[in-house]
């Protein structure tokens, strides 16, 4: 396994190098763009970096305005032609095919996924299962779509409902999480029978490109799935107005999602927005102080603290501030922050500069407004995006970090002295993804997990993701749910079929 990143360009190149030519399967490792059931090679690239060096890992098709609306027209006729009548038994088994291809390629995608963002190794394979978890889960839910029989208030009449793909799938995903956001949104959409016009993230654009590949393998029909890297912002704006887009699914900064939201009205296209968080986490006196450490680790520091659903803010009791630091401050001190295919490593870079950045940023802010620095503090010396892990304590409302999402390596703890501010303290955002708490007190469980204005709560847990649980927000965080039983409806509409002058 590759351990050596010192930064320099030649060793940057060995580490690249090394990682690629260890691939099972080297074609999975693809630069081109999937148009119209063909890969493509577009005469304009652009780069993408590899976050522990800070050096170019590679150049991947830029698509342009022109291509999106070509893989547009051809993912309507795939749509209309055929793929919308085949029956939810045959996708179920090319998704079933798809998710063991997958699996199977655990290995080659867990480390192209690493070598684009970051992440270690064995987060990235960790991925790779839950981006598979999602086309099992929905291999099984495309021939649950049951439709209903209603009695009709009219002799002689019934009424039926038939459940139907809503049509083209505009897919826009992020990059802290390149496998299981795609599959999250298209796994769903081919169950239900819609092809997908893919926006994968630019900085990630790889992972997204072996999936498709081994999708195409499974059996998928190659015009049911394009898929366009770009840098040009004007694709977003297309997959959003275009007419024979039917439905815009995003996952992104909320600033983005309401742009994508209001010009998606144009069409009256509907849209699942799964936006930005700013995820307390409330640690109560009566807490398993062991347990609630371990899940702000897991839920603060997973991908270095780039995932919407991460603890922005660790709200704890004022009884129990020194012992809950103390036992979070010992953990973030076992880090081991490298490069994330060096098997020593247990926390990665961040993936980009902006990201550095704005940790560093949310993090002078708060010491200069009277917090304290328990461990971590800055960017260390050297190339590659790294910020150390972070602990502040004596954090306030005052702080930029009570308010925005950091996305990055950074606990901030904040105190409090009863439920009510807790409860207060939690709600003050505009924000309402995820939320977190504590306690032993079953009385204190039910009260406070209603009271917390989030779309997903996790109770002595930092750990909520999974295929069968919904996934989406409230408030400034979205709308749609992802994943579960409800996943698939996004994809879908509902026909009613009113049977009239029977002669029942
Ligand atoms: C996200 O950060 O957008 C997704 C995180 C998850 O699925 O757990």
């Amino acid at each position: 396994m590759v351990s050596e990143s010192n930064g320099t360009a030649a060793s940057a190149e060995t580490y690249h190098q090394k990682a690629i030519s260890s691939l099972k399967d080297g074609s999975l490792f693809i630069a081109e763009a999937f148009i119209d059931g063909e890969w493509v090679k577009k005469e304009k690239e652009f780069d993408v970096y590899e976050p522990s060096t800070a050096t170019v890992l590679g150049r991947v098709s830029n698509c342009e305005l022109a291509d999106f609306k070509a893989a547009i027209s051809s993912a309507e006729k795939a749509q209309t032609e055929f793929w919308e009548s085949t029956t939810a038994a045959q996708r179920g088994a090319i998704l079933r095919k798809w998710n063991d291809l997958i699996l199977a390629n655990t290995d080659d995608i867990g480390t192209i996924l690493s070598l684009e963002n970051g992440k270690t190794l064995s987060e990235a394979k960790g991925e790779v299962a839950y981006a598979a978890s999602f086309v099992a889960w929905f291999a099984e839910e495309a021939t649950r779509a049951y439709g209903d029989t209603i009695p009709s208030s009219t002799p002689h009449t019934t009424v039926l409902t038939f459940k139907e793909p809503i049509g083209v799938c505009g897919i826009i995903t992020p990059w802290n999480f390149p496998a299981a956001m795609i599959t999250r949104k298209i796994a769903p959409a081919f169950a239900a029978g819609c092809s997908v016009v893919i926006k994968p993230p630019s900085e990630t654009p790889y992972t997204c490109a072996a999936l498709t590949k081994l999708a195409l393998q499974a059996g998928l029909p190659p015009k049911v799935i394009q898929v366009l890297p770009t840098k040009d912002r004007a694709a977003a704006t297309e997959l959003a107005t275009n007419a024979g887009v039917k439905k815009i699914s995003f996952t992104g900064s909320t600033g983005v999602g309401k742009m994508l939201a209001k010009l998606a009205t144009g069409t009256l296209k509907r849209a699942s927005l799964e936006l930005g968080g700013n995820a307390p986490f409330i640690v109560f006196e009566d807490a398993d102080l062991d347990l609630a450490a371990e899940g702000a680790m897991f839920c603060k520091f997973r991908c270095s603290g780039q995932t919407c659903v991460c603890a922005n803010r660790i709200i704890v009791q004022e009884s129990i501030l020194e012992a809950f630091t103390a036992k979070l401050v010992e953990k973030v001190k076992a880090l081991k922050t490298g490069p994330g295919l060096d098997p020593n490593t247990t926390q990665g870079p961040l993936v980009n500069k902006s990201g550095v950045d704005k940790t560093a940023q949310h993090v002078q802010d708060a010491v200069s407004k009277g917090a304290k620095i328990a461990i971590g503090g800055s960017a260390p010396e050297g190339s590659g995006f790294y910020f150390s892990p972070t602990v502040l304590t004596g954090v306030t409302e005052d702080m930029l970090v009570a308010n925005d999402e950091t996305f990055g390596p950074l606990a901030p703890i904040f105190t409090f002295k009863t439920e009510a501010d807790a409860v207060r303290l939690a709600n003050a955002t505009e924000f309402g993804l995820a939320g977190y708490f504590f306690s032993k007190d079953i009385g204190r469980v039910m009260r406070v997990a209603r009271k917390l204005e989030c779309g997903m709560v996790g109770v002595n847990t930092g750990k909520i993701s999974a295929a069968e649980a919904p996934f989406g927000g409230v408030k400034e965080s979205g709308y749609g749910r992802e994943g579960s039983m409800y996943g698939i409806a996004e994809y879908q509409t509902i026909k009613s079929v009113t049977i009239g002058n029977l002669n029942l």
